[in-house]
C-alpha cells in the first residue's frame, strides 16, 4: 500500500472534516462535536508557518497533521509544534499516522533547521503517545485536567523532541 502526502488545499475541508467529527479524533484532541463546515474550510486556508499536510491512499484523503512554526519571531523560530495528527477511523493501525510524523519530521530537521518540537497528548492517548516516542519525543511533564472532554478532565503529557547536541538530557 502506497501512502502519498501533500500539501492539504481548501478544497479538502470536506474530507479533514469528516475525520475531525470522528470520535476517536474529539477524544483525543480538542476538537468539538458538531464544528461548522466553515470553521474547516477557513483552517485549511494557507496561512504562513503552518504546514498542513494530507495523507492519501488511491486519492483517497486518509489523514491530516499540523505542523506550526514561528518565522516571524526571531527567538522562538528554531520551535515547532505539531498541533494535530488524525488518521480516518477506517484507517487507523495501517501506518499513515507513521507516514504523516515522518513526513514532519524530515520537513523540520532536514528543511526548516527546526531543533525543538513540541506537543501534548492526553496522558491516557498511549497509542499516539507509543507514536511520538518512536519518533524521539520525550515526555516533559503533565499538565493536569488540561481540558474538558464528556463531561470530565484530561490531563496533558508535554512531550518535546530536541535535536541540539548537548542542549539537554532528560
Ligand atoms: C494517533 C493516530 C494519529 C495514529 O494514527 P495511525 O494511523 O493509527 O498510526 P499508525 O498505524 O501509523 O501507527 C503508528 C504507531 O502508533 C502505535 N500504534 C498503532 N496502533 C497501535 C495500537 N493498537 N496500540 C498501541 N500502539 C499503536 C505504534 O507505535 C505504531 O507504530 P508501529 O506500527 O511501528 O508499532 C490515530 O490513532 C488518531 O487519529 N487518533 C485520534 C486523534 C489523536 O488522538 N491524535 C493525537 C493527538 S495528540
Amino acid at each position: 500500500m502506497e501512502i502519498a502526502v501533500r500539501h492539504a488545499v481548501p478544497e479538502d475541508w470536506a474530507a479533514v472534516h469528516e475525520i475531525f467529527l470522528q470520535g476517536h479524533v474529539l477524544a483525543g484532541t480538542q476538537r468539538l462535536p458538531y464544528e461548522s463546515p466553515h470553521y474547516m474550510q477557513a483552517r485549511l486556508v494557507s496561512r504562513p508557518g503552518v504546514t498542513k499536510l494530507a495523507a492519501e491512499v488511491d486519492g483517497q484523503l486518509v489523514g491530516y497533521a499540523e505542523l506550526i512554526t514561528h518565522p516571524d519571531n526571531p527567538r522562538h523560530h528554531h520551535a515547532g509544534e505539531v498541533n494535530m495528527i488524525a488518521t480516518h477511523e477506517k484507517w487507523q493501525g495501517k501506518g499513515i499516522g507513521r507516514r504523516l510524523m515522518q513526513a514532519m519530521i524530515e520537513l523540520a530537521d532536514d528543511w526548516l533547521q527546526l531543533t525543538r518540537l513540541s506537543l501534548i497528548v492526553w496522558t491516557e492517548n498511549e497509542h499516539a503517545i507509543r507514536l511520538y516516542e518512536g519518533f524521539g519525543f520525550a515526555r516533559e511533564g503533565v499538565m493536569p485536567d488540561y481540558a474538558y472532554r464528556k463531561g470530565g478532565y484530561v490531563d496533558a503529557l508535554m512531550m518535546g523532541r530536541l535535536t541540539r547536541r548537548g542542549v539537554r538530557d532528560y
